[in-house]
C-alpha cells in the first residue's frame, strides 16, 4: 500500500488506481519467475537474467535505487554485472533522465566533453511523465500523465547488462510511427518488422539504404496515432549497437537496444507535439550553432580539380555564365602527397593560390579547403610535430599507430589528448594563415569516422609509403593503386590473435578490465565486418584511458569540436562555418554535415530529402545538404538541373563530383542546368533572409529549420510518411519531381490554404492528393502554406555580400481566416557574438484590413520594405509601403490599397 501512496503523490488519484493494477500485473510476472526458479529443477540450471530492484527511494524530483542480478548469471557475451543503480531524474516538466549504472562505475560512460549534460530538477509532480519501478523482476514504465499511456515499458523483457552486452526492450504499440535512428538512407518513418538500425560510424561510400553510415545519433521520435501525442527517447550509448525494431507473434512489437558496452543512459522529451518534441531535444544535444549568412549561398566544389588553374577556371566559368557562384571549394587536391597542412608545390604553388583566395575575396566571395584528421606518417612539419608532442593514437607497446589514408601511410591525431587542441590551433594557425597562408573561410573535415583504407589487421611497413594517385578504392581508375597498396599492408599474422585488452588498471586504462576489445562475442550488423575493419583497431586507447572500442562514435564530433577551436583561434570573433562528414548526438553545437559520397542517381537524388531530413529535424544538425548532382559516377543534364532546383532548398547547397573520368558537373555545363541553377539561385537568394530566420529560430529554440510534413499536421496520418515533400521553413511546401523523364508530380496537400509561389494563385489543400503537370527542368513546385508572410529580398544578386543590401518586400498569404504572420532576423551576418539584432514580427488580418509590423530593431540593415503583395482569390493586390525597418508600424490596407 506504500506503493499506492507514492503512486498517488505521482498521479491524480483515479489515475494512481490504474497505474497501480498494471503494476501488479508485473509483479505477479515477477512473482511466477521467482517460483519458476524454486520450484522447477529443470529451469535452475538456465540462466533468466533480469534484475531485482531494492532500497526503491523516491526523493521528491526523482528515483534511486540498488538492482540486484536475479537468478544466475546468464554470461552470454561477457559477464553479468551483479549491483547496479538506478537513477531517475524529473530535469524538467517534460524531460526525464534515466540511468543505470554499475555501482563501482568502471563501465565506460560517455565523457561529458563530449556532450555536456543539461541536469535540472523539478518537483516529480510537475513532470508530464511518470516513471514507474516494478521491482521483482525489475522493469520500468515512463507513462505520459495526461493519458495514462505508457510510452516507454520494458516490463516483459529482462535487462541484460554485462560487460560486453546491454540488452534493453520497450514494448510499443502495433504499427508505431517512428523516426531517426540514424544516420541511414532508409525511409523516414522507420520499418517496424525485422529491421535493425546498426550505429558504428563507417567510411560508406555510396552511402546504401539499410547499412551503418559516417555518423551515430541513437535517438527516435515516436507518434502516437490515437492520443496525436509525440515523444522521443534520446540513448547516449557511445558503444557499437543494433536498434532492432520487430513484431513477433511471441513478443508483439518492440524496440529494442543491443550494444557492445556502456551503460543505460536515456532521455524521454514528452512533447506533445513533434516541434515541442525537437525544441526539448536541444536540452540534450545542445543547440546547433549560428551560421554565417554567406554559408547559405550557392558553394561549387569537385574532387580531382587537380591545379590552381582548374579552380580559377571553374571560378571564371560560373561568371561568364552569370551563375552566381558564393564559394569556391578544393579538396585534397592541393595536398602536397595527399599531405594535410601542405601545399603542391607545383600544382597549387603558394602565391596563385593566395592570388586566387584575394581575387575571391575582392569579388565579395569565399574559399574552402578540406583537411582530413590522418597525418601522413612521413618527415614533415604536421608529423613532426604531433610526434613531438605525443599527440598521435598509439598501439599497446607505445609506437604511433600506422594506417593507410590517401598518403599512404598515416598517423590518426588523437583527440582526447590534452594537447591535440593546441596542435591543431598549430596547423591552423600557420597553414591558413592570412598573411603567409592560405586564407580560408570555412573548413570541410571529412574521413574523420576515422577512416582506413587497410582493414583489420593493418600492418603498414614503418618507413613512409608515398601515394603518387589517390588511393579511393571506390574510385576505378585507383583501385589497382590502392589494392597493391592494401596488399602490402593487409596481412600480418602477428595480429590474428584476438585481441583481448592485457590492459589494467595500471596504465590507466578505463572502462572495465579484461574485454575482447577486438572481437566482442556479441557482433553487431556493422556492413565493415570486424568492428576494426577499414577504421583505427578498437583496442587502441586513447591518451585519457578510453578505448577506442568504447569512444570511435564520437571521433568525427572530436574533430569537429577540435577544429571550431581551431578556426576560433584563427577568428575568435567570427561563426565557423564547418562541414563535417562523421557525426554523433550533439554535433550540430559545432558543425554542418553533408550526406557524404552519394551517387548521381535519382534513388540517391530521391533519398537526399529523407537523409537531410534526419539531421535537421530529428538530430538539431541543421545546417545539411547532399553533393548535388551526385558524387559517384555520371551524372546527367536532366538529373543535375531537376537536382540544381532541389539543392536550392537544402540548408547547404554544394554541388560536388569525384574526380576524371567522371562528366563534369558545374552548372555551367548545359545550358538547361544553367537555366535551372540561375533560377533557382535566384528563387533561393530572394528567400535567403527567410530561411536565415528560420535557421537562426532553431539555433535559439530548436525550431526545425525544415520540417517533414508531419511536423506541421501531426493529426494527419497521410502524412507520416511522406518523405519525398518537405517544409523549407515554416511556410515553404517544396514538392520536386522525383522520376527520372517525368514532367510531372503527384502531392499531397494537407487541409489547409495554400498557394503556388511561382503563379501565386491559391490552391485549396483538401488533404487528397493532385497531380501537378508540364514541370520545366528548370522549376521545383514550392507551395506557399496559407497564414504566412515571407519577407523576400527585392531580387536576387551575384552574390550574399551584394544581396544583403537589397530592399525587401513581404509576401502576404492569408489563411482561411483571412489572417497571416511571419518573421524576419536580421544581424551582421557573421559576428559569433552579436551587438545588435532585430527580432522582427509581421501580422495581416485581412478582415480588419491592418498590417502591423513590430518587434525589437536592435541592427539597422541600412534598407527598406518595398512593397507588400496580398494573396487572395482575385489575384495578388499589390501596394506600396517604403518603411523602414527601424521600428514599428500599423498600416491601413484600405489606405495603402485602394482595391483590396
Ligand atoms: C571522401 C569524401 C569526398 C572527397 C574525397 C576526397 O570520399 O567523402 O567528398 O571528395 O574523400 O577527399
Amino acid at each position: 500500500m506504500i506503493i499506492l501512496e507514492v503512486l498517488e503523490c505521482l498521479f491524480p488519484s483515479n489515475m494512481a488506481m490504474l497505474v497501480w493494477r498494471m503494476m501488479r500485473g508485473m509483479l505477479v510476472l515477477g512473482a511466477c519467475k521467482m517460483m519458476l526458479l524454486e520450484f522447477c529443477p529443470s529451469q535452475q540450471h538456465d540462466c533468466l537474467g533480469g534484475y531485482t530492484a531494492s532500497n526503491v527511494q523516491y526523493t521528491g524530483t526523482g528515483i534511486t535505487a540498488d538492482l540486484k542480478l536475479a537468478g544466475r548469471a546468464c554470461d552470454f557475451y561477457g559477464f553479468d554485472l551483479k549491483d547496479l543503480r538506478l537513477t531517475v531524474d524529473y530535469e524538467t516538466e517534460s524531460r526525464v533522465h534515466l540511468k543505470i549504472y554499475d555501482v563501482d562505475e568502471q563501465v565506460y560512460q560517455i565523457p561529458e566533453s563530449v556532450l555536456p549534460r543539461p541536469g535540472g530538477a523539478v518537483s516529480a509532480r510537475d513532470s508530464a511523465l511518470a516513471v514507474l519501478i516494478v521491482e521483482n523482476p525489475f522493469s520500468f514504465a515512463v507513462v505520459r500523465k495526461s493519458n495514462h499511456e505508457a510510452i516507454f515499458n520494458t516490463s516483459g523483457s529482462d535487462l541484460i547488462f554485462e560487460s560486453q552486452y546491454l540488452r534493453l526492450r520497450t514494448s510499443l504499440p502495433p504499427n508505431p510511427v517512428l523516426y531517426g535512428l540514424g544516420e541511414h538512407t532508409d525511409p523516414m518513418m522507420l520499418l517496424t518488422t525485422d529491421y535493425t538500425r546498426t550505429f558504428w560510424s563507417r567510411d560508406a561510400g555510396m552511402v546504401p539504404p539499410g547499412t551503418n553510415l559516417y555518423g551515430n545519433h541513437p535517438v527516435y521520435f515516436e507518434h502516437r496515432v490515437k492520443s496525436n501525442a509525440t515523444h522521443a527517447v534520446a540513448f547516449i550509448n557511445s558503444n557499437g549497437m543494433d536498434i532492432k525494431i520487430n513484431n513477433t507473434k511471441e513478443s508483439g512489437q518492440y524496440l529494442e537496444y543491443n550494444t557492445v558496452g556502456g551503460i543505460v543512459d536515456l532521455y524521454f522529451l514528452s512533447g506533445p507535439g513533434p516541434i515541442e518534441v525537437a525544441r526539448q531535444f536541444t536540452g540534450v544535444s545542445g543547440k546547433p550553432a549560428m551560421m554565417p549568412y554567406w554559408g547559405f549561398g550557392f558553394h561549387q566544389c569537385r574532387f580531382g580539380y587537380g591545379n590552381i588553374d582548374n579552380v580559377a577556371e571553374v571560378v571564371r566559368s560560373y561568371a561568364k555564365a552569370k551563375i552566381p557562384l558564393e564559394t569556391m571549394w578544393t579538396d585534397i587536391d592541393y595536398m602536397d602527397g595527399f599531405k594535410v597542412f601542405t601545399l603542391n608545390p607545383e600544382s597549387f604553388p603558394l602565391d596563385k593560390t593566395r592570388e586566387l583566395v584575394d581575387y575571391l575575396h575582392a569579388h565579395d566571395q569565399h574559399y574552402v579547403m578540406m583537411v582530413d584528421p590522418a597525418v601522413a606518417y612521413q618527415d614533415y612539419p604536421a608529423f613532426n610535430e604531433g610526434k613531438e608532442e605525443g599527440i598521435f593514437m598509439k598501439t599497446a607497446n607505445g609506437s604511433i599507430y600506422r594506417g593507410v589514408v590517401w598518403p599512404g601511410v598515416t598517423a590518426y591525431p588523437d583527440w582526447f589528448h590534452d594537447k591535440a587542441q593546441a596542435y591543431w590551433n598549430g596547423q591552423f594557425g600557420s597553414f591558413f594563415n592570412e598573411s603567409t597562408g592560405v586564407d580560408i573561410d570555412a573548413l570541410w573535415i571529412d574521413m574523420n569516422e576515422p577512416s582506413n583504407f587497410c582493414d583489420y589487421p593493418c600492418n603498414p611497413p614503418e618507413e613512409f609509403v608515398t601515394a603518387t594517385e589517390p588511393l579511393d578504392p571506390i574510385i576505378p581508375a585507383n583501385v589497382a593503386n590502392a589494392q597493391k597498396l592494401i596488399s602490402e599492408f593487409g596481412v600480418d599474422s602477428r595480429h590474428s590473435e584476438r585481441g583481448i585488452s592485457k590492459r589494467g588498471k595500471s596504465d590507466k586504462m578505463k572502462g572495465l578490465p579484461g574485454r575482447d576489445l577486438i572481437n566482442p562475442k556479441y557482433s553487431i550488423s556493422n556492413l565493415g565486418g570486424s568492428l576494426s575493419n577499414h577504421t583505427v583497431p578498437t583496442d587502441l586507447i586513447h591518451a585519457n584511458g578510453l578505448a577506442e572500442y568504447d569512444t570511435h562514435n564520437l571521433y568525427g564530433t572530436m574533430m569537429s569540436a577540435t577544429s571550431r577551436g581551431a578556426m576560433l583561434s584563427r577568428r575568435p570573433t567570427k561563426r565557423p562555418l564547418i562541414i563535417t562528414r562523421s557525426t554523433f548526438m550533439g554535433a550540430g553545437a559545432k558543425v554542418g554535415h553533408w550526406l557524404g559520397d552519394n551517387v548521381s542517381d535519382w534513388g540517391n537524388y530521391r533519398r537526399s530529402i529523407r537523409h537531410m531530413l534526419q539531421f535537421a529535424s530529428f538530430f538539431q544538425v541543421p545546417m545539411v545538404g547532399a553533393d548535388v548532382c551526385g558524387f559517384v559516377g555520371d551524372t546527367t543534364e536532366t538529373l543535375c538541373a531537376r537536382w540544381a532546383t532541389l539543392g536550392a532548398f537544402y540548408t547547404f547547397y554544394r554541388n560536388h563530383n569525384n574526380p576524371w573520368p567522371a562528366v563534369g558537373q558545374e552548372f555551367y555545363q548545359w545550358p538547361m542546368v544553367a537555366e535551372a541553377a540561375r533560377n533557382a539561385i535566384n528563387t533561393r537568394y530572394r528567400l535567403l533572409d527567410y530561411i536565415y530566420t528560420a535557421f537562426h529560430k532553431q539555433t535559439a529554440d530548436g525550431t526545425p529549420v525544415l520540417l517533414p510534413m508531419i511536423f506541421l499536421y501531426p493529426s494527419d496520418p497521410e502524412t507520416f510518411p511522406i518523405h519525398l515533400q518537405y517544409f523549407y521553413g515554416p511556410s515553404l511546401l517544396i514538392s520536386p519531381v522525383t522520376e527520372k523523364g517525368s514532367t510531372e508530380v503527384t502531392i499531397y496537400l494537407p487541409s489547409d490554404q495554400f498557394y503556388d509561389f511561382h503563379t501565386l494563385k491559391p490552391i485549396s489543400g483538401n488533404g487528397s492528393y493532385i497531380t501537378l503537370t508540364n514541370i520545366s527542368y528548370t522549376e521545383i513546385p514550392v507551395h506557399i502554406r496559407g497564414g504566412s508572410i515571407l519577407p523576400l529580398r527585392v531580387r536576387g544578386a551575384n552574390t550574399t555580400t551584394a544581396l544583403r543590401k537589397l530592399d525587401f518586400e513581404l509576401l502576404v498569404a492569408p489563411d482561411g481566416h483571412g489572417q497571416a504572420r511571419g518573421e524576419l532576423y536580421l544581424d551582421d551576418g557573421e559576428s559569433l557574438v552579436q551587438e545588435a539584432t532585430s527580432e522582427i514580427e509581421f501580422w495581416f488580418d485581412g478582415k480588419m484590413k491592418v498590417l502591423e509590423m513590430n518587434g525589437t530593431f536592435g541592427y539597422n540593415a541600412g534598407v527598406r520594405i518595398g512593397n507588400l503583395t496580398i494573396l487572395g482569390e482575385k489575384g495578388p493586390v499589390i501596394c506600396v509601403l517604403n518603411k523602414t525597418l527601424k521600428g514599428g508600424f500599423t498600416v491601413d490596407i484600405k489606405e495603402k490599397c485602394a482595391s483590396v
